[in-house]
């Protein structure tokens, strides 16, 4: 396999990520904003760039020669930070930027990490939209996230093809609102469709990246967004 390449490799998700790729053998390109705040990220196999996912030049640059990418971002870490600096339009220019990118380097998987709370609920509506679930305040960073969705969605209906963005073959692997940090790697974990999950379900980072190297490896699930959980009482 060629190697894939990382955006947001410094996160949660990110390292999630590029330490099951390694695990796997494969190469990594790990990009985040500003490599010296990494100096852990790089190790064999893994080679840590700069790169801006929101800046078509930036993802151009980066992309080329790999099999496949994976979008691991976010500008924020937690509610705590607040969102009154937040960038609605920050998903939009991601995917925008990701899929002139791949598709200018022939890179066709795109692997994203969505948000729970843009799945919909039991009620019909979207998680975001019931305040009983999913606090107002948090609600543009779900806004934001969903019209990154929108974006991917709407290149695929331009038609495929015509080596355009169209050609690239997403898939957003939505988690469960508890996605565990530091909880282990089980290696099992369920697909499921745009409804999110009940109250049971979780996943650990570590068996989120195992479903984002699956849908890369051997994918099963193509220009649409699914939800990723296990049910029932974590392990561990
Ligand atoms: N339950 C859920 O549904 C749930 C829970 C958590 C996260 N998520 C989603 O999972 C994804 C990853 O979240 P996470 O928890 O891994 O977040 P995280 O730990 O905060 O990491 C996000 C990374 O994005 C990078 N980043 C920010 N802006 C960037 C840019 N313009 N270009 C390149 N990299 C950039 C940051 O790197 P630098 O600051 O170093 O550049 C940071 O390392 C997000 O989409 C998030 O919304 C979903």
């Amino acid at each position: 396999m060629a190697g894939i390449v990382v955006f947001g490799a410094g996160g949660r998700a990110g390292r999630a990520v590029t330490e099951e790729a390694r695990r796997r053998g494969q190469r990594v390109t790990a990009v985040v904003r500003e490599p010296a705040r990494y100096p852990g990220l790089g190790a064999d196999g893994v080679s840590v760039v700069r790169g801006d996912v929101t800046d078509p030049g930036s993802v151009a640059g980066v992309v080329g020669g790999h099999v496949a990418a994976v979008q691991a971002v976010s500008p924020f870490s937690g509610p705590e930070q607040g969102f009154d600096s937040l960038d609605p339009e920050f998903f939009a220019r991601a995917a925008d930027a990701l899929l002139e990118g791949l598709a200018g380097a022939g890179v066709h998987r795109l692997v994203a990490v969505g948000l729970f709370a843009n799945l919909v609920g039991a009620d019909g509506r979207a998680v975001m939209d019931d305040p009983a679930v999913f606090p107002v305040e948090i609600r543009p960073f779900a806004l934001a996230h969903a019209e990154g969705l929108r974006r991917l969605r709407k290149a695929s209906g331009a038609g495929t093809g015509t080596g355009g963005a169209a050609d690239v073959d997403w898939v957003m692997l939505t988690p469960p609102a508890r996605l565990e940090d530091g909880a282990p790697r089980t290696g099992r974990y369920r697909l499921g469709g745009e409804t999110a999950p009940d109250d049971t379900a979780h996943l650990s980072y570590a068996d989120l990246a195992v479903a984002v190297l699956d849908e890369i490896e051997a994918p099963t699930t193509h220009r649409t967004r699914v939800s990723v959980f296990n049910s029932g009482a974590p392990v561990g």
